[in-house]
């Protein structure tokens, strides 16, 4: 062979691999990699229900068997005013995740974010009193969870209940209603849908004080009878936090408890910033140091994301009897909350897709993990 005939050859070789190497890359679906494992989901936005991000609604299709959706079940746009319902983006939600027969998680029935002030007032614009509150809690509850009844698989019933250090957390639900607002939640969306799940959902749970807040929390409930099905670790991480180990640790703690474990909301940070709550009333002022990858991100990053990813899913995948669910919040970066919150206007990096919904490194990463054991 000639030379030049040897080049066209090893060209034509080459192309062939890429095109294989990329179809292969296309055909790999996570809910088919992880599917003898656990339910593997993404939170949907309005922007994907109603039809205008074919890109992400193609993704969710092809990877994901489950869908949360991540704002139209809150409060705030499902019931904004006293007795007035929107249900219409609560409904696409719903009727997507039964077109492509997904389990469908709603999120959230309480929660002290995203709830209208007026929850929380009498008809003089005062503070409402128990029985005020208990009464618009079970009509919400009743309207909403019932509505959805044998459509939506699990609830979210109570969101984030917490403060860092185990007690509970000072918000109007608690301190109008006080301690059993939760309990009586759980028995409300129990009797609006008896075969739902009743999750208790949190950020921040890998820590000691606020994940043993959480035990004592869900062995109170199943000491009084209340059904609660799961904990849901929200799952949004650092790049330094939780340590695999920390994450392990929890599972198997809550796994002891008798209830299912998730992670319902997972992404990962990769921008620079101090605090690692999840709270979402936090705000700070942008600064470039804050920003450093507003032209895409390095490769070194990118790798590092990817490290990250597959330790943290290591412990998924060696934990996967107890282990039921992992849902990301989001499905390509552009999407993420992480862009605009808790600094508006960033690029962040966060999930298994890219801009333009390529599977990243982290991607491929996630998927080798399905194969160590
Ligand atoms: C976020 C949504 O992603 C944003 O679109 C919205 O503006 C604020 O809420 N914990 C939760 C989620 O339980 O509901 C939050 O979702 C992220 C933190």
């Amino acid at each position: 062979m000639n030379k030049k005939k040897r080049i066209i050859v090893l060209f034509t070789a080459l192309i062939c691999f890429i095109a294989a190497e990329l179809y292969a890359q296309k055909d790999i679906s996570l809910k088919e990699v992880f599917k003898d494992y656990f339910l593997i989901g993404t939170a949907v936005n309005h922007f994907q229900l109603s039809g205008n991000d074919t890109l992400a609604v193609s993704i969710v299709k092809d990877q994901f068997n489950t869908v949360t959706a991540e704002n139209e079940l809150k409060w705030e746009p499902v019931h904004p005013r006293l007795n007035v319902y929107n249900f219409e983006p609560a409904d696409l939600f719903v009727e997507f995740g039964k077109k492509n027969n997904m389990f469908m998680v709603g999120h959230t029935l309480l929660w002290h974010n995203q709830t209208p002030a007026w929850v929380f007032k009498n008809d003089q614009g005062e503070s409402a009193d128990r029985e005020t509150l208990l009464k618009r809690m079970h009509e919400h509850i009743q309207k909403v969870a019932g509505r959805y009844k044998a459509q939506i698989n699990g609830w979210d019933v109570v969101n984030e209940a917490l403060d860092e250090d185990g007690t509970l957390r000072q918000s109007q639900w608690m301190k109008i209603i006080g301690e059993d607002y939760i309990a009586k939640a759980f028995q409300y969306a129990n009797e609006a849908d008896p075969e739902a799940e009743l999750y208790y959902n949190d950020f921040s749970l890998e820590n000691k004080p606020k994940r043993d807040g959480a035990v004592r929390l869900i062995k109170k409930l199943q000491s009084q009878g209340i059904k609660i099905d799961g904990v849901g670790l929200q799952g949004h991480y650092k790049m330094d936090w939780p340590s695999a180990a920390q994450l392990d640790s929890t599972i198997k703690e809550f796994a002891a408890i008798g209830i299912k474990v998730m992670i319902t909301e997972l992404d990962i940070d990769v921008l620079p910033y101090k605090d690692i709550s999840a709270e979402i009333t936090l705000t700070m002022d942008n600064q470039d140091k804050y920003d450093p990858y507003k032209n895409g991100l390095p490769d070194s990053a990118q790798k590092s994301l990817a490290e990250r990813y597959s330790d943290l899913f290591k412990v998924l995948v060696q934990n996967k009897n107890t282990v039921d669910r992992v849902t990301f919040w989001g499905v390509t970066d552009k999407e993420s909350w992480l862009n605009y919150w808790p600094i508006p206007g960033r690029k962040n990096y966060p999930l298994l897709f890219d801009r333009e919904g390529k599977p990243k490194q982290a991607f491929d990463a996630v998927v080798k993990t399905s194969k160590i054991n």
